[in-house]
């Protein structure tokens, strides 16, 4: 994800103190939020679906000794009966049983690749997927929102599960909250300094 976007996460987690955090697509802002996990008490279970991305991420990890504070699950992509169009996801019995059953805070959404032919409409899974994991409050990033093909899933999601999401051009993300939430942010946490 672009610099910015990821910095607009690193808010959600040290300011709104977002500590469960599961990522869809492996790298570089793995090895970053688990930084911030060892730092704040947090834990990420980021989700992979390619074995060379999953070695170089566990790698990386256990190099910075990050390796209590994350954890790289290996899922191969697979039809999945919420695709839109037929795009794989990853493999739903492997998250099923991988990833923590409920209180997820944070829901970062920067994978299946979305670029290749057949691909575009990839994520779509996440949010019907994983929504009855998160906890109250919790929040959906998906990143790379103003691809068409991101764009027509933040549309569906709106419209099949009544989360709203904040389109934010410049980070290339959108953070969707939950209708119900009673708009858990980073300006409501007591930890957060006034802004200047
Ligand atoms: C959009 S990338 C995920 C990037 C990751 N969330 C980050 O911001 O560092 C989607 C997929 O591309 C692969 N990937 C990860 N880091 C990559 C990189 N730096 N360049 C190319 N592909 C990458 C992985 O298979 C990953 O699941």
């Amino acid at each position: 994800m672009s610099p910015a976007g990821l910095a607009a996460v690193a808010n959600e987690v040290v300011l709104a103190g977002r500590r469960s955090i599961v990522e869809l697509g492996s790298g570089v802002s793995t090895v970053v939020l688990a930084r911030l996990a060892r730092r704040l008490g947090g834990r990420i279970v980021a989700v992979e679906h390619s074995p060379g991305w999953v070695g170089w991420v566990r790698e990386a990890l256990e190099r910075d000794g990050l390796g209590d504070f994350a954890t790289v699950v290996e899922a191969p992509l697979s039809p999945h009966p919420l695709s839109l169009e037929g795009a794989p996801w990853y493999d739903a019995e492997v998250l099923a049983r991988e990833l923590p059953a409920e209180g997820i805070e944070l829901l970062l959404v920067d994978g299946p690749p979305g670029y290749g032919e057949g691909m575009e409409l990839s994520r779509h899974p996440a949010l019907p997927e994983l929504r009855g994991r998160l906890a109250e409050g919790a929040i959906v990033v998906l990143d790379d929102a103003g691809r068409p093909g991101e764009r027509r899933i933040l549309d569906s999601w709106e419209t099949k599960t009544g989360w709203q999401f904040d389109r934010r051009a410049a980070e290339r993300i959108a953070i969707g909250r939950q209708p119900s939430s009673s708009s858990y942010s980073s300006q409501d946490s007591p930890e957060a300094p006034s802004a200047s």
